[in-house]
């Protein structure tokens, strides 16, 4: 388990082969340090929580690792591969759901999926398929325009299957979703990465939320990764909930 101690920074590896890895990472925004050196690996396999409390940095370290934004200083590694403007075999192995995801509202589902993969040169692909895995082959005629924020979350996460990825990152894929709603997003997170073999990252400011799917949590807050621990392990040092143990974490890191 890497826990903050005495206030040194967290080193937060597993004892497993890294999918993603995150190392020395800085984002400064004018004059706000938004990343404060972020180290961290993200395990090949399972799922892993990116676990923090709104505005901790989650989205901006995923926006660096999709290389649409780019990092003050720090490198992110995928597969061993450092990512850089010459690493494309590597981003065609990512999808990214990004918060919020948009779509041409006048277009069908179907029609948006089409377009995106004509843009990627990726015409091979089975929309059909990736509709149904996401619970859409029924509305695949409907225009987005029309569908409930379940649906376009749904969408959001099919649209990051159009690369066939083996890496999926996501967003907040439960954000503004009723419990129905939730459950099934959880469950097709569950789906992916048991059926279709998927190292899953996933953010949520809801830790509770995550904690029920997740097999690894990595927690941030403030810029700083506080914590870095399989579920299995929490639970061995009596760890009940996340949110009890971040509650744990921030009373520590008050102290320093
Ligand atoms: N383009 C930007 N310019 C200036 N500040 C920014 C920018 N993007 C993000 N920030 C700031 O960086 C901090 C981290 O934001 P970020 O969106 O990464 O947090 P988050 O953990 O994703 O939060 P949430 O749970 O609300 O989505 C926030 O204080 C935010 O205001
Ligand atoms: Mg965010």
């Amino acid at each position: 388990m890497n826990q903050k101690s005495e206030c040194a920074p967290v080193n937060a590896t597993f004892n497993q082969k890294a999918g993603l890895r995150i190392t020395n990472l800085c984002k400064t925004f004018g004059k706000k340090k938004v990343l404060k050196n972020l180290n961290f690996e993200v395990p090949k396999n399972g799922i892993t929580g990116f676990l923090g409390p709104n505005g901790a940095g989650k989205s901006t370290t995923i926006k660096i690792i999709a290389g649409l934004v780019a990092p003050t200083s720090g490198t992110v590694e995928i597969e061993d591969v450092l990512m850089n403007g010459s690493s494309t075999a590597v981003y065609q192995k990512l999808g990214i759901m990004f918060e919020a995801p948009t779509f041409y509202n006048y277009l069908t589902a179907r029609q948006n999926f089409k377009l995106l993969t004509r843009l990627q040169k990726n015409t091979e692909v089975d929309i059909d398929h990736i509709l149904k895995i996401v619970g859409l082959s029924g509305s695949a005629d409907v225009k987005v325009g029309e569908f409930s924020q379940g649906m376009r979350q749904r969408l959001g996460i099919g649209q990051a299957l159009l690369v066939q990825p083996e890496f999926l990152i996501l967003d907040e894929p439960t954000n503004a979703l009723d419990p129905l709603g939730r459950k099934e997003i959880k469950n097709l997170i569950l789906h992916l990465a048991k059926n279709e073999k998927m190292t899953i990252f996933v953010s949520s400011h809801l830790l509770s939320e995550i904690e029920q799917i997740c097999t690894h949590a990595v927690i941030i807050n403030e810029g700083k990764i506080l914590a870095a621990a399989s579920i299995d392990e929490l639970r061995k040092h009596g760890v009940q909930t996340l949110e009890d143990y971040f509650l744990e974490l921030i009373e520590k890191e008050n102290q320093c």
